[in-house]
């Protein structure tokens, strides 16, 4: 029965430790003024509320359909469920006089050099980021938010995925799940429940110049990332690990340690132990100044189905917060542009969001933006 506070300075979901399940729906907003949208806002505020927090559907007359889908039964439970509201770009165009108030780095994502966007799964007025411990109950979640939202809002594209969950070790030390390639993944993480750092890395404050709205929000990067799973598992181990940067059976830096050791580059300085061109290494060089690009991720593996030419099509549902949009996503994906990983990754969808700030009882969720 476990329920994570709705109510609060920030939104849950970010911080929040990440579950075994995730789903990223992308929405277009059909209201046509502020009033309308309004209307959405507090619809989705009481949903989520109610959702999260579980509880029982009062079933109305037989005669009219029921007042959900059903497919957890009568009493939901909030099945470790957040429900994490972002907004796009296009909410601050010229339908709801919303321009002036836009976050700073808020924009419209473009294409990366080895990008190849489908229109179908891009960008979006408002995302959802769903995540509890089973699926029936993000899937519930989506269904009665569609169904208490018609005419409100239109579905525009989702990515689903997992991740295991890693309970500790039995001295206590912790792993990281790993992603479709076989390696560990979120090892170098900022640590979510450090909320002296969570300040500097996600958090929008004052020091972030943005309107007085924003803060306590957070920049929200998705990015539905294919995985060439076939080719990946034909490539010597060796290079596999120099193109990640990190042993792939333990996790660890490239010079030996455990997982969680923090790679050293400093008598490293041409990658003879780590690759200069390894993913860590131009994610995060660690040198002075590289801890302001620092992202928060909380990605998920996802399995779709089969490309028409027999592949898997498998990969990263990619999601990362930050304080500033430029400095955290933009500037690590400049840096990753043209890196040896590309041979075996396809970014397909995605797009960015500004994550709203939470709210307080008796409030709906973006009221301080409108
Ligand atoms: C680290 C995999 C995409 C940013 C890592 C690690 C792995 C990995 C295995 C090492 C373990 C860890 O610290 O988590 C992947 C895969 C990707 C992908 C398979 C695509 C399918 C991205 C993207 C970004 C990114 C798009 C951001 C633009 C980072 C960062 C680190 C990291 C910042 C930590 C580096 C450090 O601090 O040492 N990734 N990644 N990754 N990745 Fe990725």
């Amino acid at each position: 029965h476990q329920a994570h506070p709705f109510f609060g300075a920030q939104q849950q979901g970010i911080t929040t430790p990440r579950p075994a399940v995730g789903m990223l729906a992308s929405f277009d907003v059909l209201a046509t003024d502020q009033a309308g949208l309004e209307r959405l806002l507090r619809t989705l505020t009481e949903r989520i509320a109610f959702l999260t927090q579980g509880g029982t559907y009062e079933q109305r007359d037989p005669r009219y359909p029921p007042v959900d889908s059903g497919i957890l039964g009568p009493s939901i439970d909030p099945d470790g469920l957040t429900i994490t509201l972002s907004v796009g770009a296009s909410l601050f165009d010229d339908r709801f006089g919303l321009d002036a108030v836009k976050p700073r780095h808020l924009q419209r994502m473009v294409a990366f050099s080895n990008d190849a966007l489908d229109a179908d799964r891009c960008h979006g007025d408002i995302s959802l980021q769903f995540c509890a411990n089973t699926e029936g109950t993000t899937i519930h979640a989506l269904r009665d938010i569609i169904k208490n939202t018609p005419g409100m809002l239109m579905l525009r594209w989702k990515q689903e995925g997992t991740v295991p969950v890693m309970a500790p070790r039995s001295d206590g030390s912790t792993e990281s799940a790993r992603n479709y390639l076989g390696f560990r993944d979120g090892t170098a993480n900022p640590p979510a429940d450090n909320s002296g750092l969570m300040q500097k890395v996600v958090w929008v404050d004052d020091s972030n110049q943005e309107p007085e709205w924003a803060r306590n929000g957070s920049y929200q990067a998705v990015r539905i990332i294919r995985n060439f799973v076939e080719r990946w598992d034909r490539t010597p181990l060796q290079e596999q690990e120099a193109i990640f940067g990190r042993r792939r059976d333990s996790g660890a830096p490239m010079h030996g340690g455990i997982e969680h050791d923090l790679p050293v580059y400093d008598n490293d300085p041409d990658g003879k132990v780590t690759p200069l061109d390894s993913h860590i290494r131009l994610a995060n060089p660690r040198t002075h100044g590289s801890e302001r690009n620092l992202i928060l991720r909380r990605p998920f593996n996802y399995s779709n189905g089969v490309e028409a030419n027999g592949q898997l099509d498998m990969g990263l549902l990619f999601i990362a917060y930050q304080a500033d949009l430029e400095a955290g996503f933009i500037t690590v994906q400049k840096r990753l542009d043209g890196e040896p990983l590309e041979e075996y990754i396809k970014p397909v969808g995605g797009g960015y969001f500004f994550t709203l700030p939470g709210v307080q009882a008796g409030d709906y969720l973006g009221s301080s933006m409108l």
